[in-house]
């Protein structure tokens, strides 16, 4: 089955989708891009991902693309022609196309939108997670607004290289105080020795994961204590437990931060409840493939 992309109104083989030169979010960074589990053939927590999606173009003042109504029809047709059931779907939507300058159009152009899926393996997934992964910190020089989800994400690609040149899967930032700010694609998470459930609240400093929002309404039903405070690399280190989410992995153990080796070094407890519960509590859409 080949791929397909949506591409500003059309549907085109994958290997001939292109957009202009001049879009702002190929020149400029100037857009922002959501990315949504599509497991068992359905959507998962599509909802929340349209809701940031809204969020994240208004904190730009980009207009939605179309009406929500008709950007759903167009996410499940692009799932539909791929006749992907396990995977992510990848939508962005950038200013638009305009000659390069870095105010705003002076005329008003239609927001550009791209919409992809591909397929993932989830056995390498769950493979992957029985045995957990490494991250190595790093000092987290991204800008003040990483809250708002935008495709410029420079300082991410060259952590996770970072990352992958240290022998580790991943990288979680730390601010100037040495308190965790969060994964380069992920959001962090350890569990205390006295089994509690840290992550860093809500702020500029973070983008605040939609799997993050499930996990804790996860934890709640599971009577886990969940506390949102920032945590320190050192405390991270000594914890029992950790984990990072987000939509293409869910929980992900962490069982080495830096080469130190977390609690037993293994998976723990607590992080693979989570991970099982975790569909069970997260909103699945009506089958599409
Ligand atoms: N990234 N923090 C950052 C910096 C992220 O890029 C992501 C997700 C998250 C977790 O958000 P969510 O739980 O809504 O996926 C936190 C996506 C998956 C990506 O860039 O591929």
């Amino acid at each position: 089955m080949s791929r397909v992309a949506y591409v500003n109104g059309r549907y085109v083989p994958f290997a001939e989708a292109r957009v202009h030169i001049e879009d702002r979010g190929y020149q400029l960074g100037d857009g922002v891009y959501e990315v949504c589990e599509i497991r068992d053939g359905a959507f998962v927590d599509e909802r929340r991902h349209l809701d940031r999606l809204g969020r994240s173009l208004s904190a730009l003042r980009i207009e939605m693309p179309m009406p929500l109504s008709s950007l759903r029809y167009v996410l499940r047709e692009t799932v539909r022609r791929n006749r992907v059931t396990d995977g992510l779907l990848y939508l962005q939507v950038t200013r638009g196309v305009a000659r390069r300058d870095h105010g705003f159009p002076e005329t008003p152009v239609k927001p550009a939108l791209v919409v992809t899926v591909r397929a993932l393996d989830r056995k390498k997934i769950a493979a992957s997670a029985r045995a957990g992964i490494s991250v190595i910190t790093l000092p987290d020089d991204r800008w003040g607004r990483v809250d708002i989800k935008t495709i410029g994400l420079l300082p991410n690609v060259l952590a996770r290289q970072a990352a992958k040149d240290a022998g580790a899967k991943d990288a979680w930032f730390a601010d100037e105080e040495g308190l965790i700010t969060e994964g380069a694609s992920s959001n962090a998470w350890i569990v205390t020795r006295e089994g509690v459930l840290l992550t860093r609240p809500s702020s500029n400093r973070i983008l605040t994961g939609i799997t993050l929002t499930v996990i804790k309404e996860v934890a709640a039903s599971l009577q886990i204590k969940v506390e949102e405070r920032a945590f320190t690399v050192a405390e991270a280190k000594a914890a029992a437990e950790a984990f990072l989410s987000s939509a293409t992995q869910t929980v992900m153990p962490v069982v080495a931060i830096d080469g130190i080796p977390i609690g037993s070094g293994e998976p723990g407890p607590v992080t693979l409840r989570l991970r099982e519960a975790f569909h069970r509590q997260a909103e699945i859409g009506p089958r599409i493939v």
